[in-house]
Parts: C-alpha cells; structure tokens; sequence
C-alpha cells in the first residue's frame, strides 16, 4: 500500500501522541498514585476502636509535648466526634496555642466527608476505611470554623466544629 507522505506524518503525529497520553494518564494514576497523598494508612471502618487514635478516650485534642499537639476525629453523618469534656459533654470546639505543630488524624464509619478547617491550610478528603492526616503549624490566632466541604448527605451543612487558636 502507498501512503502519502503527508499522510505518514499524520499517522506517526497521531500514533505519537496517543502513546504520550496513556504514558502520562499511566504515570499520574499508578506511579503518582489518583488518591489524595492522605490516603495511605488504611482501617476497619466496622472497628475504627482496634486502631489507639480513634478509641473514644482519646478522641479530641492530645498534648504530646510542648508546643507539639494531635487531633483525633472521627466524623460520621452529620458532626465531629472531639471527645467528650470532664462534665461529659461533647466537645465541639478544640483551643490551641498559637505556633504550636498539631497533627490531624481524621477517619470515619460511613461516607466519605471532608475535613477543611477554613482559613487554614487543613484540608482532607475523609474516607471510610482510610485515616487522613495533616500536619501543620497554626501560626495565626482566631476561631476558625470546621467544615465538611464534601456532601454526605441531608445534614452535611450541619457538620461543623472551631479550632480557636489563642495567643
Ligand atoms: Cu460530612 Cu458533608
């Protein structure tokens, strides 16, 4: 068969870039991996009590040391499980120090939610079956609001909580 010369150009163009897509679709989806970099420890979604962070005793906000926080939840449809607070009342507000490292530890039971502590650069996807982590250093003081940036259902605008960071 005879082909044009045009026509050749074209093809291998054509065959070319094809090649170059999958290539490129194939290193972002299994070398990079698609999942948000949270994504890599997994968990029992029926018993998130098996895993230390998330046993309901040490739900909220822990000191680890000086200047050095953790924050456990667990959110479900519709809110934030922080603990509970000496009266045993649920805890829906955590207070920080300013400049102090706080590391993030977030999981859930049923959808997936979303984690965005707005204002701050705290943003997580949360799946069920995964712990989504975030280390950050709070270095502005104020309220700042926690919300669920992603819908789960008839109460999602209910989900909220506040990080107060205080001077
Ligand atoms: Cu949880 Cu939207």
């Amino acid at each position: 068969m005879h082909l044009h010369k045009y026509e050749k150009i074209w093809l291998i163009f054509g065959l070319g870039s094809l090649i170059l897509f999958l290539a490129i679709i194939g290193f972002a989806a299994f070398y990079k991996g698609t999942h948000p970099q949270s994504h890599i420890e997994t968990i029992d979604p029926q018993n998130i009590e098996a895993n230390e962070n998330f046993k309901p005793e040490n739900l909220g906000l822990t000191k680890v040391e000086e200047g050095k926080y953790v924050v456990n939840i667990v959110a479900s449809a519709f809110n934030y499980d922080l603990g509970i607070d000496e009266k045993g009342k649920r805890v829906n507000k955590i207070r920080i120090p300013k400049g102090s490292k706080v590391l993030f530890q977030i999981t859930t039971k049923d959808v997936v939610h979303g984690f965005n502590v707005a204002g701050t650069n705290v943003n997580m996807m949360v799946e069920p079956g995964h712990i989504s982590r975030y280390e950050t250093t709070l270095k502005n003081t104020g309220e700042f609001t926690i919300v669920c940036n992603e819908y789960c259902g008839l109460g999602h605008h209910l989900m909220f909580g506040t990080v107060e960071v205080y001077e």
